[in-house]
């Protein structure tokens, strides 16, 4: 069928023997947009043969080859920004620019991690015996870092391009292999960045992207023995990876609660300005986004005003319009997002205005007065409504963001850079920002959730040191 997106596998781009097809929903029109190959497990396992034939050699092609063919891969990627950035607006209904701006930053993200991969790769390290007791100067111990062999990565839909490949550079520069399984909703756009690597001229069956029903290739993928390392983002999916996975690094990001506490003195404007951008980009579909305000009740009525002004502002459309706020991924993220929305308002919040849902579209929506009896203080919408808990104490909210399970990022607005950084000492979660709303970039940062948040510590460098094991040659002297 012409139509159906091929998946790519040993260098080529196939059709799955299976004759089935997944389809792809446009999340704005909620009419079929794409359809990509329903991938059999007969499929993974070839795609994760040839992937270990190509692994050995690429290993040992040089690491100054391997980086350029990464940089190649780079400037391909921005060539193509326009038709990538075209497929994650029908896709997953992100704004336009928004979707030029996660390609491009890919972009980056392939050429900083080839120059990192060269720093780091490039050099070992050496131990002598003599520094432990009771040893002689006899025997010298190199460390060398050595790839894995075959990482598999899972991204999620918000970031189909950006997450996945914060995956594959660091993999590929380190000597690894990697198998793709994209987002369902992303997929496509992740098929297009995928054949910018394939015109970059990488070893035949070091890439793969096998696409289909997590049902039937989802498990089978993530236990195959022949992988190495997962690298997943998504929601509690990879909790359940974990439990099933083998004796293999894992690096995971699970989604986040992430909470903004604004204490009396802090510049409210500011505090307002970032609650909206964190809260409210991508339609509040963002790991990372402004899911919990937790303001003194001294300075909540003005914070909550300044908020609702700009909220007015925000645009809301189509995607290809480039308006702030967009249908949400799926009518069952919509309707979860609902579900949130009506136990607050059963249990007495206050809306700042009025919810209103078309489709998958949802208005931007601030619930003031929530309660921690209600679902919205402790589970994350994924969608454009952020609730505001009014706390008494900076120790309430530092409890609130603790008795959390999920913990990846949080922020603190005050003046009192003292009381900020004691506060974010006394935050249990992965990031702390000071002042700004949390978000994972820049790329080469560590990015860490702490409980059900995830494990591992992601970021260019620490990635690319998760993707590799050390080996060491020790040299014994007469
Ligand atoms: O939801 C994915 C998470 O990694 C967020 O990234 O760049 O929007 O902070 P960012």
């Amino acid at each position: 069928d012409q139509d159906v997106y091929k998946y790519y596998a040993d260098g080529e781009w196939k059709v799955s023997s299976s004759g089935n097809s997944v389809i792809i929903l446009n999340p704005s029109t909620r009419q079929p947009q794409y359809k990509i190959q329903a991938c059999t497990q007969d499929e993974v396992n070839k795609a994760v043969q040839s992937a270990k034939e190509a692994q050995s050699i690429w290993a040992k092609t040089p690491l100054w080859k391997r980086a350029e063919t990464l940089h190649k891969a780079a400037a391909i990627l921005k060539e193509h920004k326009e038709s990538i950035a075209g497929c994650i607006v029908k896709e997953i209904a992100k704004p336009h620019k928004d979707a030029i701006t996660e390609v491009v930053r890919s972009a980056d993200l392939i050429s900083y991690c080839a120059e990192e991969g060269v720093r780091i790769l490039g050099e070992g390290k050496m131990l002598v015996s003599d520094s432990f007791p009771g040893n002689e100067r006899n025997k010298m111990c190199l460390v060398s870092k050595i790839p894995l062999g075959i990482v598999l990565a899972i991204p999620p839909f918000n970031y189909p391009v950006n997450l996945a490949v914060s995956k594959i550079a660091p993999a590929l520069i380190a000597g690894n292999a990697l198998v793709l399984k994209p987002p369902t909703q992303g997929a496509v756009a992740g098929i297009h960045m995928v054949h910018c690597f394939h015109l970059a001229g990488f070893p035949k069956g070091l890439i793969s992207c096998i696409t289909g029903k997590g049902s039937e290739i989802g498990d089978f993928l993530t236990m195959h023995p022949g992988v190495n390392c997962i690298s997943f983002t998504g929601g509690d999916t990879g909790i359940a990876i974990s439990k099933k996975a083998g004796m293999i690094p894992l690096q995971m990001e699970l989604g986040g609660k992430d909470v903004c506490i604004v204490l009396e003195d802090a510049d409210l404007d500011l505090a307002a300005a970032n609650i909206v951008k964190g809260g409210f980009s991508y339609s509040g579909q963002r790991c990372t986004a402004v899911k919990l305000v937790l303001v003194m009740e001294t300075v909540a009525d003005v914070l909550v005003e300044k908020v609702v002004t700009l909220m007015s502002k925000l645009t809301i459309g189509a995607p290809e319009d480039d308006c702030d706020i967009t249908a949400v991924v799926t009518e069952s993220s919509a309707k979860f997002i609902e579900g949130l929305v009506d136990d607050a308002r059963v249990k007495g919040a206050t809306f700042c205005q009025e919810y209103r849902r078309e489709g998958n579209l949802i208005w931007p929506l601030l619930v003031d007065n929530v309660r921690p009896d209600m679902r919205l203080a402790w589970e994350e919408p994924f969608g454009p409504v952020v609730p505001v808990v009014r706390i008494t104490s900076v120790e309430e909210g530092i409890h609130h963001c603790n008795a959390s399970n999920l913990a990846l990022q949080g922020c603190v607005f005050t003046r009192d850079i003292n009381k900020a950084i004691m506060i974010s000492d006394a935050m249990e979660t992965g990031t702390v920002q000071i002042n700004s709303a949390p978000s994972r970039g820049p790329d080469h940062f560590p990015f860490q959730g702490l409980r059900d948040s995830g494990i591992g510590s992601q970021g260019i460098t620490n990635s690319i040191n998760m993707m590799t094991k050390v080996k060491t040659t020790v040299i014994n002297l007469p």
